[in-house]
């Protein structure tokens, strides 16, 4: 009997002491309720989305994780002090809804968060970490999202490495989602702590919009700049955060949101992938344009994203209406992206002789118009619409 639980103890050891990698070894795809829903988040909502994500190809194309974000919960802990999912919202309850997701090949995401109250005014973890981890877990919870509200002067370090640590001793792996945007520069200690850390504050649907906790993506594209570019070429500091299994993450997708023109929707996905970003449709997928499906779905443009390399895109060069962004890719490839910043369309040139990054010869394939365009020998232009991306894939030829 001793002999037994002696070997049941040593089987168990390596369960806490994987802390769960190898679940994020390109940045996670999936779908989360809050850019469209908000507070407006119910069963059937969750439903339809995965029914739709089924039908439209996004499931297959790798948007893997569904994500109930804020505003699910009651106002109050019950007698136990468990959390309590609003029954008028999720009548089932989430477990049966966890099962109807991974029935269909998804994997269940939701959300709390470190302080005394979440964001939206319910429940948070704080006190309540193992607890609530254990909750998770035993509703099938594959991801969790912690944001930072109500924290009062509690250190982040400390308060998601609490969470994590309540996640692995709750004993079903979870993709940690840290959100705290930024603020304790996550970047810098949680490698080891989350599987994904917001960079910066809330995203909007707009082009370069800005509240005060709230920017369009180019405004938080350019803040991404100094998080994953040296002033000098790819040296050994590109990709010091981010990487394989822990990836800088700069907010969820607005592809398909009502404050993009569809140019700025492609840019907007085309630069995420750049930048490895995790791929968080934040739409409704339910109903959306062939042409929002198609850059969601387009399985060459998400394969940048997927890179095994795990490289974060970089700024090679900015000037008045034209930027340059580059992102090693495995096997010697690049991706290059071409955007148009200026209010109005135009002919860019893309001097690929005068890249330095490029040794030897390149074949140029058009990723989003499934063209070869040439080598890297030649000056390509693009005709592109005003915030529109040109975006190519270079792939070294053997002499
Ligand atoms: C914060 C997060 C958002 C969202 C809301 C929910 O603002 O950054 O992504 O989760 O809270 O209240």
């Amino acid at each position: 009997m001793k002999r037994l639980l002696c070997l049941l103890l040593a089987g168990a050891a390596p369960v806490f002491a994987q802390k769960f990698e190898g679940l994020a070894l390109t940045p996670p795809m999936g779908w989360n309720s809050w850019n469209t829903f908000a507070s407006h988040i119910n069963e059937t909502v969750v439903k339809e989305t995965a029914d739709a994500m089924v039908a439209n190809g996004m499931r297959d194309a790798g948007y893997q994780y569904i994500v109930i974000d804020d505003c699910w919960a009651l106002k109050d802990r019950d007698a136990n002090d468990q959390l309590v999912p609003d029954p008028a919202k999720f009548p089932g309850g989430l477990k049966a809804l966890g099962d109807y997701l991974h029935a269909r090949g998804f994997k269940f995401g939701m959300y709390s968060c470190a302080g005394s109250k979440t964001c939206g005014g319910y429940p948070g973890s704080m006190g309540h970490e193992y607890q609530d981890a254990r909750q998770f877990a035993a509703w099938g919870v594959d991801y969790l999202k912690y944001d930072w509200c109500n924290v009062g002067t509690r250190d982040a370090r400390e308060a998601y490495t609490t969470m994590r640590d309540a996640i692995h001793a709750a004993g079903r792996p979870m993709v940690f989602s840290i959100c705290e945007w930024g603020t304790a520069k996550p970047w810098e200690w949680a490698a080891d702590v989350g599987h994904l850390w917001r960079t910066t504050g809330d995203i909007l649907d707009c082009y370069d919009c800005k509240q005060r906790w709230a920017q369009g993506w180019k405004v938080i594209l350019d803040l991404q700049h100094s998080l994953v570019s040296p002033a000098f070429g790819p040296d050994d500091s590109i990709g010091k955060y981010a990487g394989p299994g822990h990836w800088n993450d700069p907010d969820m997708l607005e592809v398909g949101n009502a404050g993009l023109t569809l140019p700025e929707a492609r840019a907007h996905f085309s630069m995420w992938c750049m930048l490895a970003a995790p791929l968080i449709a934040g739409n409704d997928v339910r109903h959306m344009t062939p042409e929002i499906r198609a850059i969601l779905t387009d399985r060459d443009v998400i394969g940048i994203d997927q890179d095994p390399l795990g490289r974060e895109g970089w700024r090679y060069r900015a000037e008045p209406g034209r930027e340059i962004w580059v992102r090693q890719l495995a096997g010697g490839a690049w991706a290059v992206a071409l955007l148009n910043t200026g209010a109005a369309a135009a002919d860019l040139a893309l001097d690929l002789p005068s890249m330095w990054l490029f040794d030897g010869k390149f074949a140029v394939r058009d990723v989003w118009a499934k063209k070869d365009v040439g080598t890297n020998a030649q000056i390509l232009t693009a005709h592109l619409a005003s915030h529109d991306v040109a975006l190519l894939r270079l792939t070294p030829v053997k002499n």
